[in-house]
């Protein structure tokens, strides 16, 4: 790739070619924060990013995000629609259905937003791989294009694509370029913390397998800063629908059951499970058990490669 301060140069130039509003969804990923501040670059005020917490995102990403988009001084609204999603959520078990209504209720709050501010144009973070397989050659990066990501037709805005033309590591170059702390994140799936749940994703469960995935980030973070282990590709926890006989202080507990997966990857279509230091594993299954003593009482660690597994678990 070309030099990545001339390639922001020239993309906040070719953005403030619009005329009128334009609104990005800012998931806190680093391919939605990076079009959102090159956008912002060029547009100011006349780009206002949405952040939706859905109730399913990592501690603390919410805070961090508007943190971040703050700091990059990225015109931004924190919509908190937990409750609406939980809501939505409520009885649902089955993994596709789970994603559908994610999507769909991500759409209807996002529409919401972007009529309000009465914008022309929503800015995606697409990159190279999300539409090259489809054939779709010679792109600009500012065209009318309809129902890509999910966003359906009727919302009839244009399309501002910045990143089209780059890979991932390309994209990461850009962040670090721009002095985003975002640059090494890892994947995080659109619907967040509710595939991490087997079963119905309520509230209270959500909070538990949220704790557990702060924990197996944090302790694998200090490993790969003391030395210890190479970063994984991916880390988390999933929270199983088994609960197990244990033992608190001289009573029997029954409790939760908690995975961690780590996997290394290039694409995510293939994966094998990270070879972990088993006192790493040891630190994280004792600060899962005394952080949740109440509730957790038993932690796997999942040796499936992908294939035959995926990386998440639904
Ligand atoms: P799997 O589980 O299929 O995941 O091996 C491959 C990669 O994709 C992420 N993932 C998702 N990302 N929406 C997303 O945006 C989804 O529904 C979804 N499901 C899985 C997963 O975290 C991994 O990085």
């Amino acid at each position: 790739m070309k030099d990545t301060e001339v390639f922001i140069e020239e993309k906040v130039e070719e953005i403030k070619s619009v005329d009128g509003k334009a609104v990005v969804g800012c998931s806190g990923g680093v391919d939605s924060t990076v079009s959102a501040v090159i956008a912002s670059k060029a547009l100011g005020d006349d780009l206002l990013g949405v952040y939706v917490d859905t109730g399913y995102m990592r501690k603390h990403e919410t805070e961090k995000i508007d943190n971040i988009l703050e700091e990059m001084g990225v015109n931004h609204e924190i919509i908190d629609a937990r409750e609406e999603f939980y809501d939505a959520m409520e009885g649902v078990v089955d993994p596709e259905e789970k994603r559908k209504i994610i999507g769909n209720k991500f759409i209807e709050i996002f529409e919401r937003e972007a009529e309000k501010f009465d914008a022309d144009y929503l800015v995606q973070g697409t990159i190279a791989p999300d539409w090259i397989e489809s054939g779709d050659e010679n792109r600009d990066t500012i065209k009318s294009h309809h129902n890509v990501g999910g966003l359906p037709e009727q919302m009839g805005l244009d399309l501002i694509e910045p990143l089209q033309d780059l890979y991932k590591n390309e994209v990461r170059e850009v962040a670090r370029e721009l002095g985003l702390s975002t640059a090494e994140k890892q994947p995080f799936p659109g619907p967040g913390l509710a595939i991490r749940v087997i079963g119905e994703a309520t509230p209270e469960r959500t909070e538990i397998v949220k704790e557990a995935c702060h924990i197996v980030e944090t302790e694998i973070e200090k490993a790969v800063e003391n030395g210890e282990m190479d970063r994984p590709w991916q880390y988390f926890a999933v929270l199983l629908p088994v609960k197990t006989v244990g033992v608190q202080g001289d009573k029997r507990a029954y409790g939760h059951t908690v995975a961690v997966r780590a996997v290394e990857s290039l694409d995510a279509m293939t994966a094998s499970f990270s070879k972990i230091p088993l006192e790493v594993m040891d630190r994280i299954s004792t600060k899962i058990t005394n952080e949740m003593k109440d509730k957790v009482n038993r932690v796997v660690y999942d040796i499936t490669n992908k294939p035959p597994g995926t990386i998440e678990w639904e």
